[in-house]
């Protein structure tokens, strides 16, 4: 059994990622642009399956004053983020983002490759504890896996995933192990799926700014 819900173990997370998921750098970097352009003055950030703290480290150098709240239901994971980021005041919480119960206090939250681990039901509570999360104004920015609509696209994406994962070093049994997790170990949303769930949900403007393979990034404003 795995530390977190990634193949990977809290410990390699950090070495090992970018082998599987394609420009995830670029994923920080776009996030951390959406967040700017947002203008606000003062920003108190809530991150939601923060993983081994990453975007931290390098939205801390961005946004000096930002005060951060990083939620993950991995205290390995938490391990790995707290070591990162010894030198910051950062306060940790050991949930998932279906049980945060955060009220109109925060003008960012991000969930970066965190919330396609969960089921219909519970992904649709985690969006409703985010929007009551956030204050008017604020900014829900997210990176998923995402699906195409078409079965046949479907698996092409996946192979396509896959070749990208080998030229990478993964042997072509590790690449398509991984596209096995896809609907089995993770659940992914089309892309008008998630639009549709954060319009549902209350969400004034909902904008997908980045696509690739299969990674979406998309926001939302309350
Ligand atoms: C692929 S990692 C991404 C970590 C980090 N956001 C990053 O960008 O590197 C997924 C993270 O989501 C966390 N996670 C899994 N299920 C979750 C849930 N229901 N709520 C919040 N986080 C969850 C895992 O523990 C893991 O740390």
């Amino acid at each position: 059994m795995n530390d977190n819900t990634t193949p990977l173990s809290a410990q390699k997370y950090d070495a090992e990622i970018n082998k599987t998921i394609p420009y995830y750098s670029e994923f920080y970097d776009q996030t951390m642009d959406v967040a700017a352009q947002c203008g606000f003055s003062e920003i108190r950030w809530l991150d939601l399956g923060c993983g081994t703290g990453t975007l931290e480290e390098k939205a801390l150098a961005r946004f000096p004053g930002a005060r951060f709240v990083l939620v993950d239901p991995s205290g390995k994971m938490l391990e790995q983020a707290k070591a990162k980021l010894q030198a910051y005041e950062i306060e940790y919480v050991l949930e998932k983002s279906t049980d945060i119960r955060f009220e109109d206090e925060f003008e960012v939250v991000t969930a970066i490759q965190s919330h396609h681990y969960m089921h219909e039901e519970e992904r649709e509570l985690a969006v409703k504890n985010v929007y009551r999360a956030l204050k008017k104004g604020g900014i829900f920015i997210c990176f998923e896996n995402v699906v195409p609509d078409d079965p046949a696209v479907k698996q092409q994406e996946l192979l396509r995933w896959g070749r990208y994962q080998q030229r990478r070093g993964k042997t072509a049994e590790e690449a398509l192990a991984h596209n096995a997790r896809c609907g089995v170990n993770y659940f992914p949303l089309t892309v008008p799926q998630h639009v549709e769930l954060l319009k549902k949900t209350g969400f004034s403007a909902v904008h997908v700014f980045w696509i690739s393979y299969m990674q979406m990034g998309i926001y939302a404003i309350k």
